[in-house]
């Protein structure tokens, strides 16, 4: 079995050690994070593997995974690349979505292979993604050798993989970005605009939960498109100028969302043929009005 080094253990690092500790795809040797006692914490959760305080005292390994924050990524890669830990075709990858594999180019001077594996999921604690894991997407870029080696290691423990182009992925992590994170800014935003209108958080919360997860039902279910309803898939652009107004008035920020938000909602509801071009051109200079 191939031995496995996990530098940065927090939600995914854990939860993918656990995975594959137990699926027995990869014996887990070093854990590295900021502290020992996190590391150890990391290592009780895994039920595998020794906590290390320092990368110097990380052994050999045949994979090591780096699981850090995306802004320790490139400082952690050079002072692995640095340490003479590597040995030629180690594989070395991380899992990041928004940066690509080359981040790890100097391991790659070192004689590594280098890839980038990224789950399309929410990894909100380490518990629940265990549980929830078998059939997560994950899109994988990097060196053929090392692939051959992460994609069965990954579907051992239920991913679904698809190839992502390096370049893009700054814009397809941004899809993730919308969908996930988006989504709860633009509850927040709806929530904060109820409670303009005197309505209290938690009773907009119940209201709104219904309806949300209606819509997020008829989105998988039907198609973005036929899940749009309101004012703009009716062509209704009286209604949005008046509103537009009313919000840029309460809050600039959540009126340039509201602009934003509109234009796609008209570009979707306008290539469903809901609207024509002319309702669309009116919708788009009533979304345009008191712009800076
Ligand atoms: N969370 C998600 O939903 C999700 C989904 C897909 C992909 N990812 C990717 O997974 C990676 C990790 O994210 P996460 O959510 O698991 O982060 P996290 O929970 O914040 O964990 C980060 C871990 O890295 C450690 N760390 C930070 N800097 C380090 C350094 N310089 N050296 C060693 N360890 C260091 C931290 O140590 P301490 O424990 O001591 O603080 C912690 O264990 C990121 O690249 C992220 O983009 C995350």
């Amino acid at each position: 079995m191939k031995t496995l080094n996990i530098i940065g253990s927090g939600r995914v690092g854990r939860a993918c050690g656990r995975m594959w500790a137990r699926a027995g795809v990869f014996e887990i040797q070093d854990v590295l994070t900021r502290s020992r006692a996190s590391a150890g914490e990391a290592v009780k959760f895994i039920g595998a593997g020794r906590a290390v305080g320092h990368l110097d005292e990380m052994r050999g390994a045949d994979v090591w995974m780096i699981a850090t924050r995306d802004d320790a990524i490139v400082p952690s890669c050079r002072t692995l690349a640095g340490s003479g830990k590597i040995t030629p075709d180690d594989i070395v990858f991380h899992v990041s979505g928004a940066t690509p594999s080359s981040d790890l180019q100097p391991l790659k001077e070192s004689g590594a292979l280098i890839a980038s594996v990224h789950p399309i999921k929410t990894f909100t604690d380490p518990e629940t993604a265990v549980q929830t894991f078998p059939g997560t997407f994950c899109s994988v870029e990097g060196d053929a050798e090392a692939l051959k080696v992460l994609k069965p290691a990954f579907e051992k423990i239920g991913a679904k993989l698809f190839d992502i182009i390096p370049e893009l992925k700054p814009v397809y992590h941004a899809g993730g970005v919308f969908s996930c994170n988006y989504l709860v800014a633009l509850i927040e935003a709806a929530l904060r605009a109820h409670e303009k209108a005197g309505i209290p958080r938690a009773a907009s919360l119940e209201a709104l939960e219904p309806m949300v997860r209606e819509t997020v039902d008829a989105i998988f279910d039907r198609g973005p498109a036929k899940a749009l309803t309101g004012p703009i898939s009716r062509g209704d652009a009286a209604t949005v100028k008046r509103q537009l107004a009313a919000v840029s008035s309460w809050d600039a920020e959540m009126g340039a969302l509201y602009r934003g938000l509109g234009l796609v909602a008209v570009a979707l509801a306008e290539a469903d043929q809901r609207i024509d071009a002319q309702r669309a051109a009116l919708l788009r200079v009533a979304l345009s009005h008191g712009e800076a």
